[in-house]
């Protein structure tokens, strides 16, 4: 956390926006120039019915009016709940003292981008994405990692480079879009300036919260 002295304070001046998705777009590009390690990183928190919560981080993709973009296996646990609505995003950028709440529903991210997203990953994170379906579901136990490393070596042998990889199907692109966004923007007051907005069709209505 910076302290109340760091030059990031002096970003918390900047004034509210009543698009709070330009908001997040102008906020991760800052976060980005101050070299923040999360600028390009969420963190996912899901419902998992009666069982216990789960939460992770993911890679942050594209964010704008489409959506918070992500890439998941269909084969792992968050799925379900993802898919279901049940989940919250976080996006925590100290360096600039900004923090977003995300809850929305999903839309399926465009066959062009996904495939330009597959088309940055290396050969081992491809085969990675191809041994869910091929042998096991992401997050399932295996007998040990020897074993995990012989599927992996066999699915090398069969695509020995990346672009011989085929893109599984159960790796989905998808955006979350969002319905209500609480932001929370650090003072160094410590009386922080905390709004929720909540869209109501192509506007959002805003409110402030007690911080
Ligand atoms: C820096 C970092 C980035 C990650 N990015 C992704 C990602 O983009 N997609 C993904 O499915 N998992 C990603 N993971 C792994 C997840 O945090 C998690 O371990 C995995 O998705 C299994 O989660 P689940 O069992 O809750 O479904 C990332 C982990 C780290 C540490």
């Amino acid at each position: 956390m910076p302290s109340d002295r760091s030059p990031a304070s002096v970003g918390s001046a900047a004034p509210p926006s009543s698009d709070p998705i330009a908001e997040i777009v102008t906020d991760r590009e800052r976060a980005r120039e101050a070299l923040d390690p999360f600028a390009d990183l969420c963190i996912l928190a899901t419902g998992e019915g009666a069982g216990p919560p789960g939460v992770r981080p993911l890679v942050l993709r594209d964010v704008g009016s489409q959506g918070v973009g992500l890439l998941v296996s269909e084969t792992s646990p968050k799925w379900a709940p993802l898919a279901a609505g049940r989940c919250e995003l976080l996006l925590v950028w100290l360096s600039i003292r900004r923090q977003y709440r995300i809850r929305g529903g999903l839309a399926p991210m465009p066959e062009a981008r996904l495939e330009a997203y597959w088309g940055q990953k290396v050969h081992e994170s491809r085969l990675l994405d191809l041994y869910y379906g091929a042998f096991q579901p992401q997050s399932s136990p295996v007998v040990s990692r020897e074993r995990f490393l012989e599927g992996i070596a066999r699915l090398r042998q069969k695509h020995p480079a990346a672009d011989l990889v085929p893109r599984p199907a159960l790796l989905r692109g998808v955006y979350l879009v969002p319905e209500r966004i609480e932001a929370w923007r650090g003072s160094p007051d410590r009386l922080h300036d905390r709004r929720r907005y909540s869209r109501q069709g192509a506007l959002w209505v805003e409110e402030v919260l007690v911080p």
